[in-house]
């Protein structure tokens, strides 16, 4: 039984189609990364799945409890703290306040968002930290399913990588799904059970290929390799030209 199961999804904008004969199914606790060129359609397919924006054709299955999501701008309060912040869904969800409290600190440890600076405003946090906050917002709700659409591409390297692992930690540990959108495939190669492609022009998935080993236990040294292979030999791959590729030679 899918978690998400998308059948025949199409859609328009203007007239002009960008999505068509999408079909995408995530399994329970299952993260796929979803990866194809900028202006493919992936974060309307996401808006689309999340139940955002009503599409044109085809239908949307979920059998997921509860779904958060994680943008790649961190999308915060500006007059709300970080604690605040984080709190946000559970206050429109209406748990009382102290166990909104509670929840929302439990939820800033797991993104390792340090507590002394969780009554800090957006305007005093760094690009990091304020995606930490996102990331704990989105965990706060105890999601079963998460959409996160390309949330690290504007941090650097290093960053990246530690809010990479924050996620697989986050995953495993709360059992939930996610269709994670990037365009780096290095970090899809990180992150997921398996990578799909979406086709240049939103019209179908080209394919789909299941990554070896599990996410969290992944040497880097074999997660360079798949993605090397699949730049150097493997057809699928051949139509990604906005990867990072330097950081695979
Ligand atoms: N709200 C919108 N109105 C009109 N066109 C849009 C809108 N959102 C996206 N588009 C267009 O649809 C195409 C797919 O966009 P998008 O889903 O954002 O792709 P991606 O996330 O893969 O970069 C692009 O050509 C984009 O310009
Ligand atoms: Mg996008």
């Amino acid at each position: 039984m899918s978690a998400l199961a998308l059948s025949r999804i199409g859609h328009a904008y203007f007239g002009r189609t960008v999505l068509d004969h999408i079909d995408l199914a995530v399994a329970p606790g299952e993260i796929v990364a979803l990866v194809g060129p900028s202006g493919c359609g992936k974060s309307t397919l996401v808006h689309i799945a999340a139940g955002i924006v009503e599409p044109l054709r085809g239908t949307v299955a979920t059998r997921y409890r509860r779904h958060a999501m994680v943008f790649q701008e961190p999308r915060l309060l500006p007059w709300a703290n970080a604690r605040d912040n984080i709190a946000y869904p559970l206050r429109l969800s209406g748990a009382p306040r102290h166990e909104r409290r509670a929840r929302a600190e439990a939820a800033a440890a797991r993104a390792a968002f340090d507590a002394v600076d969780l009554d800090k405003y957006p305007v005093e946090l760094s690009g990091g930290m304020r995606q930490r906050v996102a990331i704990a917002r989105a965990l706060a709700v105890e999601p079963d399913f998460v959409f996160f659409d390309e949330p690290f591409t504007a941090l650097d390297a290093a960053l990246k990588r530690r809010m990479q692992d924050l996620v697989i930690e986050a995953a495993e540990g709360a059992h939930f799904g996610a269709l994670f959108v990037t365009h780096d495939l290095m970090e899809a190669a990180r992150i997921a059970h398996r990578i799909v492609v979406l086709e240049l022009s939103g019209n179908g998935i080209a394919g789909e290929r299941a990554l070896p080993g599990r996410p969290g236990e992944r040497e880097d040294a074999e997660v360079f390799a798949t993605v090397q292979a699949f730049l150097r030999a493997d057809p699928l791959f051949r139509h990604i030209h906005d990867v990072d590729e330097r950081r695979v030679a």
